[in-house]
């Protein structure tokens, strides 16, 4: 009797495993057939009524069916965790060949670049970075480099006054005055300085009412025009090319004397005369000369003992040249089309 009931819960239990789907019913059939109260906790006890010889065969017997069900349990367990795994994997894939989101990349301003490209030169040639304020006294932007209020060569360079005495400045020429205060009369001194400037022009092609200079200053025992000329030589070529040629032309500068202006050899015609340097074989970069002694005295300096020379370098002038770029107002539209054409020029 008990034999047979045996026999049929193990065949019942077996086909429940069997049919199980998932874990949770799998637990359910083990907590009712091998549990405390389930039908096999409750064959044991029903074991006190039975005869001593045949009791240990009845316990042989309950153990071989629990045995059955317990690995049946446990291999379907098996079964369904892998299911479930792989299921879950599945679910979970990444599907590497969808093309990436496109990421943007930024690069420097062309005009951060060029003045990234010069600053490298100069500081090749031993000098170091200076800086001054945009809102500058009219002390400095003037007055300090040769320019007394009632000079004429003030009207060369409209400016923006914010008050009688303050401007947002024309030039980065006033820095030169500053740094040389700085050094109390003692050379040398050796700086570039970087910049943005303001002039009351109308924008248009060439004219922006903002725009960028660099500063050079040198002052220094015995500094004389060839000095100024081979300086100017070695940077023009580094950033236009070896095969460049430049030339000085006399001009004027209140803050320098004498003063010249510095042509490069055209590119495009080699010098031949073409539309972009208006046929004459040159193009206009730069301007520079000799300090000004009352430039030397007014910051400080012996203008007996000390000479120097000084340049100004007109930045999108460079960056035009270099890029063939013809309108400088692209500089400052941040037209992303525009923007992008430097992208391969990253170093
Ligand atoms: N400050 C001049 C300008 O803005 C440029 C310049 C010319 C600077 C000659 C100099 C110089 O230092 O020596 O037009």
């Amino acid at each position: 009797m008990m034999q047979e009931r045996l026999q049929e819960l193990q065949e019942e239990a077996l086909q429940k495993v069997s049919a199980a789907s998932n874990l949770k019913e799998l637990n359910d059939i083990r907590v009712a057939y091998l549990g405390k109260k389930g039908p096999i906790t409750e064959v044991l006890r029903g074991m006190g009524k039975l005869s001593a010889e045949e009791r240990p065969k009845m316990g042989a017997l309950v153990n071989v069916v629990r045995e059955a069900i317990t690995s049946a349990i446990e291999e379907k367990q098996a079964v369904l965790e892998a299911e479930a795994v792989n299921a879950q994997l599945a679910a979970e894939t990444i599907d590497i060949t969808l093309p990436a989101r496109p990421v943007n990349k930024g690069n420097h301003h062309p005009l951060t670049r060029i003045v990234e490209e010069i600053e490298d030169v100069f500081i090749g040639m031993g000098y170091t970075v200076a800086e001054g304020p945009e809102v500058e006294s009219d002390y400095y932007n003037f007055e300090a480099l040769n320019l007394p209020k009632s000079h004429p060569a003030r009207d060369m360079q409209d400016s923006f006054y914010i008050t009688d005495e303050i401007l947002v400045r024309t030039h980065t020429s006033p820095v030169q005055a500053r740094t040389m205060e700085k050094h109390k009369g003692q050379g040398p001194v050796k700086i570039i300085c970087p910049g943005k400037v303001y002039r009351r022009d109308n924008d248009d092609a060439t004219h922006s009412h903002q725009f960028m200079q660099i500063e050079g200053l040198v002052v220094d025992e015995n500094i004389s025009m060839s000095d100024l000329k081979g300086t100017l030589e070695v940077f023009l070529k580094k950033v236009f090319g070896q095969e460049r040629e430049i030339r000085l032309r006399p001009s004027f500068f209140p803050f320098t004397e004498p003063s010249v202006e510095v042509d490069i050899s055209c590119k495009i015609c080699s010098g031949k005369g073409c539309n972009v340097c208006k046929q004459t074989g040159w193009i206009e970069v730069l301007g520079g000369g000799i300090v000004h002694p009352n430039v030397l005295e007014m910051a400080g300096f012996d203008s007996k003992k000390y000479s120097g020379f000084a340049f100004g370098i007109g930045v999108e002038r460079i960056a035009m040249l270099k890029y063939g770029v013809d309108d400088i107002r692209h500089f400052y539209t941040n037209d992303i089309r525009f923007l992008k054409q430097f992208h391969h020029h990253e170093a």
